[in-house]
C-alpha cells in the first residue's frame, strides 16, 4: 500500500472539515473516497465520492483503509469497534469516547496492533505546548508542584448550544464543557504534568444556558507526587481567560496571550528553603522569555502523522490509548461534583457509567433545536 483511501463517518462540522483538507491534498499519500451521515443532506456535496447512509455499510464497503469518526462521541464507541474489528485503520475524534467503561470497550476492539488507532488530540501540534513539553522533559522546572489553568475563553452562545439536539444532554452527548471543549485541555494538562490521583470538582449545571449539563467547572486536583492543581473552564464568560501556569521547583511557567515566560529559579526553592540562613531570603530569577510561533493547532499534522504511521510506522502523536486519560478525568471532575465527594483515581468506570445512566433516565429537560446562522466554525477552535 502506498496510498491510505479514507473514509469519514459524521459529516457534521468537524467531518467536512476533515473532508476539505483532505480533498486539498494537504495530506500527503492519503485520498479521501468515501463518506458517511446518516442525514443524507449531509452528503449531498460529496457526489464525486463513494456516499453512505451508515456506517455499517461505508465500513463494509471495501473502499476504505481508514476512517476519520467525526460523529456525536457516544457513537465513537460502537463505530470505532466495529471498524476496528472490521480490520480498518481508525483515527477517532476527540473525546475517544464518553466515559471511561465505554473507553475501555473501545480500546478493547483493538486486538489487531497491526492497525493503527489514533485520536485527534491536535493541540499536540501546536509549537508552543510542544516548547513548554520540552521544558519539561529536560528537567528545567525541576518537580513540578502545582499547575493551574483557567480556560474561560470556551464562550458559546444560546443558539450554539441548540443547534444540534445531542448537544449539551446526558443523553446525546454525556456532559458540558467537560465533555466537548475540554477534552483537549485535559489531554494537554495530563501530556504535559502527568496525571493528578485525587479530584474534587465543583460543576454548575446550566449556570449560564438553557442546558441539563455542566457549563461552568472549577476542580482541584492532588498529584502522586503531593502537587496540587487548579482547573477552572467555562462556557459562559467573555472575554474570558487563557492562563496555564506550571510551577516547577526550580521556577514558573506561564502561557497567555500566545506568549510563554519562564521566571526561573537559579536554585530549586525546595532546596534553598531547607538550607538558607535567612527567614526573607528567596532564590534569585533569571527571567526567560521563550519564542514559539503562535500558528495553533493544525488537525491535518495530527491525520499526516495516522497516515505515516499506517505506511511507515512512524508513532503516533495521539495514540487512541492515551485519550482515555482526559475522559477519565472530566468523568472523575463531574462524578466528584455530582456526588459531592473527593474521587480517588484510577476512576470506578462502571460506578460513573451507572451514575451517567440514571442521569439519563432521570432527565426531563426538553431540548429545543434551531438552525443556526451559517457561520465560520473553524473559529471554534482554541486559539
Ligand atoms: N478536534 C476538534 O478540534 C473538534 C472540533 C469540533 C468537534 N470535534 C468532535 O467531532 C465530533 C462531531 O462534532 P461536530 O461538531 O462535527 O458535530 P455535528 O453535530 O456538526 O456533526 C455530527 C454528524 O454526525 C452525523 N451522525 C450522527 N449519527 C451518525 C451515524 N450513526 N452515522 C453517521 N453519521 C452520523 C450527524 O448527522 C452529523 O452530521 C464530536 O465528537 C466533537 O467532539 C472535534
Amino acid at each position: 500500500m502506498n496510498k491510505v483511501r479514507f473514509g469519514i463517518i459524521g459529516m457534521g462540522n468537524m467531518g467536512r472539515f476533515h473532508a476539505d483538507y483532505l480533498l486539498k491534498g494537504q495530506v500527503a499519500r492519503a485520498e479521501l473516497t468515501a463518506v458517511s451521515d446518516s442525514y443524507a443532506p449531509n452528503l449531498a456535496a460529496y457526489s464525486q465520492l463513494k456516499t453512505f447512509d451508515s456506517s455499517e455499510a461505508l465500513i463494509r464497503s471495501g473502499s476504505v483503509d481508514a476512517v476519520i469518526i467525526a460523529t456525536p462521541h457516544f457513537l465513537h464507541t460502537t463505530i470505532g469497534i466495529d471498524a476496528l474489528q472490521h480490520g480498518l485503520h481508525v483515527l477517532v475524534e476527540k473525546p475517544i469516547s464518553v466515559h471511561k467503561a465505554d473507553c475501555e470497550r473501545l480500546l478493547a476492539a483493538h486486538t489487531d496492533k497491526r492497525l493503527v488507532f489514533a485520536a485527534m488530540f491536535q493541540q499536540r501540534t501546536d509549537p508552543r505546548y510542544k516548547r513548554i513539553k520540552h521544558l519539561i522533559a529536560s528537567g528545567e522546572l525541576g518537580q513540578i508542584v502545582r499547575t493551574n489553568w483557567i480556560v474561560t475563553d470556551w464562550y458559546r452562545t444560546e443558539a450554539y448550544y441548540a443547534s444540534g439536539g445531542w448537544r449539551a444532554t446526558w443523553k446525546g452527548e454525556g456532559g458540558g464543557v467537560l465533555l466537548n471543549q475540554c477534552p483537549h485541555n485535559l489531554d494537554m494538562l495530563i501530556w504535559l504534568a502527568g496525571a493528578p490521583c485525587r479530584v474534587r470538582g465543583f460543576c454548575q449545571l446550566g449556570r449560564y444556558h438553557n442546558i441539563e449539563v455542566e457549563d461552568n467547572v472549577t476542580a482541584y486536583f492532588e498529584y502522586p507526587n503531593g502537587g496540587t492543581g487548579v482547573f477552572i473552564t467555562s462556557t459562559g464568560e467573555a472575554p474570558g481567560t487563557n492562563r496555564l501556569e506550571i510551577v516547577g521547583e526550580r521556577g514558573r511557567l506561564v502561557l497567555e496571550g500566545g506568549r510563554i515566560s519562564f521566571t526561573r529559579n537559579e536554585v530549586s526553592m525546595l532546596e534553598f528553603s531547607k538550607t538558607s540562613k535567612a527567614g526573607f531570603a528567596r532564590p534569585e530569577i533569571w527571567n526567560v522569555e521563550i519564542p514559539a510561533p503562535n500558528t495553533g493547532a493544525a488537525h491535518h499534522e495530527i491525520t499526516q502523522n495516522f497516515v505515516d504511521a499506517i505506511l511507515d510506522g512512524a508513532p503516533l502523536i495521539s495514540p487512541a490509548a492515551e485519550g482515555m486519560h482526559s475522559v477519565e478525568l472530566a468523568n472523575a471532575i463531574l462524578y466528584s461534583s455530582l456526588t459531592q465527594q473527593t474521587i480517588e483515581l484510577p476512576l470506578d468506570g462502571a460506578a460513573y457509567e451507572a451514575k451517567l445512566n440514571q442521569l439519563i433516565a432521570e432527565s426531563r429537560f426538553e431540548k429545543k433545536v434551531v438552525q443556526a446562522t451559517a457561520e465560520d466554525f473553524t473559529k471554534s477552535f482554541s486559539r
